[in-house]
């Protein structure tokens, strides 16, 4: 962006001629137009001549202002910046030319949003934040598309339209209603984990500055001996994390529904560039099985002991979108983009939102989205022999071959680069996970270890806020849930709730000593 850019890009200095003159209005076509004021007709009060081209084509335009928005996340900001790699360790695990070594930077766009909210809502609301970050390195772009929460509400991708449906209008009147998502909830106890960290503080982050990124899932990296390691990426904010107080952030929804948007943009405009740290966890291939977490199921985290974060670089919001449709409606992230050295993971949810994304990329922007400036490999050479399709404009590969294999010089395969062969054995079908999964453990340690009385007492208002307008029965069978992961959790919502626990929880777990709780079912039985 340009240094004279003023606050909201308004007065683009790109109007103006060689001379400093205002450039000529024209129409698409480059004709000059005469009047941009009144539409031609036949004498002073009309009709309108048919013969107007002007008038039609900025009609036309306008009608196809809008494109369809994200099904998911369609409310976001963004900016443009840089990573800097401070700690190469992170080199003997891949050979990602990005991570090579330390003082290397690497341009990027990250992308900001919410989820359940369509193009205008209101930032200011409890929902997870997206965390999409697009690495233009020189092997290609890598897209991180992650989120401020370590953690996710399913572990298989097959219930992802149902849960976003849970969270967008109820289909009837159109209108916002708990309802559906604590019965998704209460009936996918896996959720427990993320809706701990989204009914916490955290779950309304002060400015999209304030927050942490995660990459959440499990991904793999691997280097020039042919070692594979898991990994989880985590951008730890250096602004330091703040949440907003929930009554304030309803103030804020109202006054000004761009909050976080506007945060982002002032703070850049003023120079005032936000870092985040980037850092990993890393664990050798052979370790995966012989681990009590699985650490492909996303609703988990690889605690901070087992797996020490290890820093790897800095990450720097600087420049400001020049146009806000081109650079940031217009991004495209999908967790498939991937280059050497960084791979994916049997992760059933990363797997899930591999092909997910790309489609719907084509979708929304078209089969040649990737020509979009923002989307371009901008650091690497694009050569393959894909063509035409709408609005291909990037030359089309000229006249060169469009097969392969040929004798004429087109672009040839790199076996190099090649991921490891990932040994993998089962019978197919479907299957719910059974082994190494605890629905409880993790939001109980959170509940116990991490929060602070006063961040627990927070957590269970916010909780009983959100159910009080739900049935009692979907209520009771939440508070079984809150119950396993703990009593005092369980009860405190409960009260809150004018409800009796004993009838939300199961006998066998009202009465089991501490190791039998695990085993014991529990909700009790509903009327
Ligand atoms: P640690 O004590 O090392 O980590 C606890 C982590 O909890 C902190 O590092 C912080 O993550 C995060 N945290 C702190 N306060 C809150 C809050 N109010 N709301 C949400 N998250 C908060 O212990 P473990 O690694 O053993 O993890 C214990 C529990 O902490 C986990 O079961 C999980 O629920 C939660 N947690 C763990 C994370 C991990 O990757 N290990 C990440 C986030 C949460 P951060 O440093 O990323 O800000
Ligand atoms: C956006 C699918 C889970 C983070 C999207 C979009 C789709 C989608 C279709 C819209 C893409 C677009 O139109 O540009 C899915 C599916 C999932 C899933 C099928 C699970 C099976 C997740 C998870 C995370 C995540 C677990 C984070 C860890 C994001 C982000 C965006 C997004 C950040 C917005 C990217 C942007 O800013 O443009 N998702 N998603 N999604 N998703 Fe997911």
């Amino acid at each position: 962006m340009s240094e004279d850019t003023p606050k909201h890009g308004m007065g683009d200095p790109d109007y103006e001629n060689e001379d400093g003159e205002k450039k000529t209005l024209t129409t698409n076509s480059g004709e000059p137009v005469p009047d941009n004021q009144n539409s031609r007709s036949a004498g002073p009060e009309g009709p309108l001549l048919m013969e107007d081209y002007h008038y039609f084509e900025k009609m036309a335009q306008f009608n196809r202002e809008e494109i369809p928005e994200r099904i998911v996340h369609a409310k976001g900001g963004g900016a443009f910046g840089t990573f800097t790699v401070t700690n190469d360790e992170i080199s003997d695990y891949t050979m990602a030319d990005m991570f090579s070594e330390e003082g290397k930077e690497t341009d990027l766009v990250v992308r900001f949003s919410t989820v359940a909210g369509s193009r205008g809502a209101p930032d200011t609301v409890r929902d997870p934040r997206g965390f999409a970050v697009k690495f233009y390195t020189e092997e290609g772009n890598w897209d991180m598309v992650g989120n401020n929460t370590p953690v996710f509400f399913i572990r298989d991708p097959s219930k992802f339209p149902d849960f976003i449906h849970t969270q967008k209008e109820v289909p009837g009147s159109g209108l916002n209603d708990p309802t559906p998502q604590w019965d998704f909830w209460s009936l996918s106890p896996e959720s427990l984990h993320q809706i701990t960290t989204l009914f916490s503080e955290r779950g309304i982050p002060a400015s999209w500055r304030h927050m942490n990124g995660y990459s959440s899932h499990t991904l793999s990296l691997y280097n020039d001996e042919g070692e594979r390691y898991w990994v989880k990426f985590h951008f730890k904010t250096d602004q330091g994390i703040e949440n907003l107080d929930p009554e304030k952030a309803k103030e804020l929804a109202g006054e000004n529904p761009h909050y976080h948007r506007e945060d982002l943009w002032t703070a850049i405009e003023e120079g005032n560039y936000p870092t985040w740290t980037l850092k990993v966890q890393i664990m050798p291939e052979e370790e995966a099985e012989e681990y009590d977490i699985n650490p492909f199921d996303l609703t988990r985290v690889w605690p901070h002991d087992d797996y020490p974060l290890i820093e790897v670089g800095t990450m720097e919001l600087n420049e400001n979108p020049d146009n806000f449709f081109q650079d940031v409606e217009e991004s495209a992230f999908s967790p498939a983009h991937v280059v050497p050295g960084i791979a994916h993971s049997p992760d059933k949810m990363l797997q899930g939102r591999i092909p997910s994304y790309d489609d719907a990329h084509r979708y929304r922007l078209g089969a040649n989205f990737e020509d979009i400036p923002v989307n371009q490999p901008k650091n690497a050479e694009k050569a393959n022999y894909h063509q035409n399709g709408f609005m291909r404009s990037d030359g089309n590969n000229g006249a060169g071959p469009n097969y392969e294999p040929n004798s004429f010089g087109g672009p040839v395969e790199k076996p190099e680069v090649e991921q490891p062969p990932l040994n993998i054995s089962g019978d197919a079908d479907r299957y719910e996970m059974q082994e190494r999964i605890d629905n409880y453990k993790q939001p109980g340690d959170m509940f116990r270890d991490v929060m602070s009385e006063e961040q627990r007492d927070h957590l269970m208002d916010n909780f009983a806020d959100s159910m009080e307008p739900v049935d009692e029965t979907i209520q009771r069978r939440q508070l079984a849930h809150f119950y396993k992961a703990d009593p005092d959790w369980g009860r405190g919502v409960a009260e809150r709730l004018d409800l009796d626990i004993e009838d939300a929880v199961d006998d066998e777990l009202l009465e089991a000593d501490d190791d039998e709780v695990a085993e014991a079912p529990v909700v009790a039985e509903l009327l």
